[in-house]
């Protein structure tokens, strides 16, 4: 009799453990889950979800498992080799199986910056930079462009982009103008919502839809020279009038996370910022998802690095993108909860707010990839929306009578410059690379290609440097800044260089018309080609589909790009 009284308590307490997991019951709340979630979670796992590290500085994948990582990334250019669709997604499941196999079984969010399309993958579908969707002051476009990045995205298995950037770039030597959508509060306002609405849809739930990230937080556009990383000395009404009206609308927009900016207020790191980051941010303004840190920003917090994780951890980073030394960081912050220099209240609130996005993301239902969106991947449908962002993007800056719209037939065009057939000139920094690249880089149509689409072959004579003008009645020069990324774009002077001044005023010289295409990620000092150029066009930094430049260029479209500077 015994025998079967301990057996029947035995099944009753097997049931109540199963039927108390409320975590894994998708009809639960979301509050429900995170409470009864972090209520069976210990210290390590709970300090493992707070840690985000690079895939590529983990010394195993086991790591994930052993140290229950809540979070990984790819940094600028960090893929898998072959850099393929397909090899993306076996990468992502293959991590996110060592995270099922931990205790609890918590899945992996996995970040990375796909700030103008999916641009780590070779073949996928470049946007514009956001500078260029700025020009089109077209929220609906921006909203498609973020929900192709997104359908991108999630092919290949990953669920957050560091993106939108909605940083207010106030001096264009800045290495990251390009990254913002404009000089204006306005234009960061117009984007945050429509890219935060094309990145997380009606709801994160879905499977073609990412968690997004509004960043950087905040007043990354306005430091004293635009240096980057450095010191916004504004005034507080300064900040709020020009640096927060767009994380206004993305809170609105409901946007899941926020990264900390590497700048400083006024010589305080926005890493540390404990007014900013949780009396501004989450108390005042009541953003409710996470914040996330930027790469190693916390490192750049006076002391030692266990005082960086102290002060940060505080003053309210959630996640830290390590994104190397995360064993450190594990034992670190462990050693500071139990000397009660970082309370579990601020613990349990940070993983809570983690826990939160991933239930809302689906992933406990749905953590591997879903195979058959790999196949939208660079489809022509994501390259027309592309190339319709490209279009509009397009500002005419100077126009003489009729050098514009260019003939289709019975016109000799001379097309000039390396950026006339570059997709890495075309595409910039963030492509690829971190910093970009040159030549073919990855899969798209060159303004080459394009314009000879719209006329005989014959008619299109392109030469980097223009030397064969012969016989030809029109110039199109393309001008380019090389690609940046960051602090590499930093320019003290943004004169065209004479190298390229050279080139327009050899083809006015020869008696041609001339039109100037210029691919710069942010406005630039023209005036030494303006007595040699009959029109002068901006394309910012257009990305794979150049068809954009020619429908202009050849009068299929009009143009109705508006400067964002
Ligand atoms: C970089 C950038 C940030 C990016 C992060 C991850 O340093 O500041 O915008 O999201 O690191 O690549």
């Amino acid at each position: 009799m015994k025998f079967v009284t301990l057996k029947i308590f035995l099944f009753f307490l097997f049931i109540v453990s199963l039927k108390a997991q409320i975590y894994l019951d998708p009809n639960a709340t979301v509050e429900e889950r995170v409470d009864d979630l972090i209520s069976r979670m210990t210290l390590e796992e709970k300090v493992g979800q707070m840690t985000q590290a690079g895939r590529s500085f983990l010394n195993s994948e086991n790591d994930i498992r052993d140290y229950f990582l809540g979070s990984l990334l790819s940094g600028g250019g960090s893929s898998p080799n072959p850099n393929t669709a397909e090899s993306w997604a076996n990468m992502y499941d293959s991590y996110q199986n060592q995270a099922l196999s931990t205790r609890l079984k918590i899945p992996l969010i996995y970040g990375i910056d796909a700030v103008h399309g999916h641009n780590n993958v070779k073949d996928a579908v470049i946007f514009p930079h956001n500078i260029g969707l700025g020009a089109t002051r077209n929220p609906d476009l921006i909203r498609n462009a973020a929900e192709v990045t997104a359908v991108e995205v999630a092919a290949t298995g990953i669920d957050w982009t560091f993106a939108p950037c909605i940083a207010v770039p106030r001096d264009e030597k800045w290495g990251r103008t390009y990254e913002g959508f404009g000089e204006t509060p306005e234009l960061a306002e117009l984007a945050a919502v429509a890219a935060i609405y094309g990145y997380q849809g009606d709801s994160l739930n879905e499977q073609k839809t990412i968690a997004a990230c509004a960043k950087h937080f905040i007043g990354d556009g306005g430091t004293t020279g635009g240096i980057d990383q450095g010191n916004t000395e504004i005034s507080e009404e300064e900040l709020r009038a020009i640096h927060l009206p767009g994380y206004l609308k993305a809170i609105e927009a409901g946007v899941g996370t926020v990264m900390a900016s590497y700048s400083s207020w006024n010589g305080q790191k926005l890493h540390g910022h404990y007014y900013l980051l949780t009396t501004l941010l989450k108390e005042e303004l009541g953003f409710d998802g996470f914040i996330v840190s930027d790469w190693a920003g916390i490192d750049q917090l006076p002391g030692d690095y266990k005082n960086d994780i102290k002060e940060s951890i505080n003053a309210g980073v959630d996640m830290v993108m390590v994104p190397d030394r995360y064993v450190e960081f594990i034992t670190f912050l462990k050693e500071l909860v139990n000397e009660n220099q970082v309370s579990i209240e601020r613990i349990d609130d940070a993983v809570k707010r983690i826990l939160k996005i991933k239930f809302e993301l689906g992933l406990f239902e749905n953590p591997l990839t879903d195979r058959s969106l790999l196949n939208l991947v660079g489809s022509q449908e994501h390259r027309n929306i592309a190339r319709e962002c490209v279009r509009e993007s397009i500002v005419i800056l100077q126009k003489k009578d009729n050098v514009l719209p260019l003939r289709k037939e019975n016109q000799k065009i001379a097309l000039i410059g390396k950026g006339a057939d570059d997709i890495g000139l075309q595409c910039g920094g963030w492509t690829i690379y971190w910093q970009g690249g040159l030549g073919d880089i990855t899969e798209g149509t060159t303004l080459l290609e394009a314009v000879k689409k719209n006329t005989d072959h014959s008619n299109v004579i392109f030469s980097e440097n223009g030397e064969d003008l012969s016989d030809t009645d029109i110039a199109v020069i393309v001008i380019a800044e090389e690609p940046y990324a960051e602090f590499e774009g930093f320019k003290e002077d943004l004169t065209i260089p004479d190298s390229d001044v050279e080139l327009v005023k050899k083809a006015k010289e020869a008696g041609l018309k001339t039109v100037v295409i210029l691919y710069s990620g942010r406005p630039m000092i023209i005036n030494p080609i303006l007595q040699y150029s009959d029109a002068v066009v901006a394309a910012w930094l257009p990305g794979t589909e150049a068809d954009g430049i020619a429908d202009i260029l050849f009068g299929d479209f009009q143009p109705k790009g508006l400067l964002p500077h």
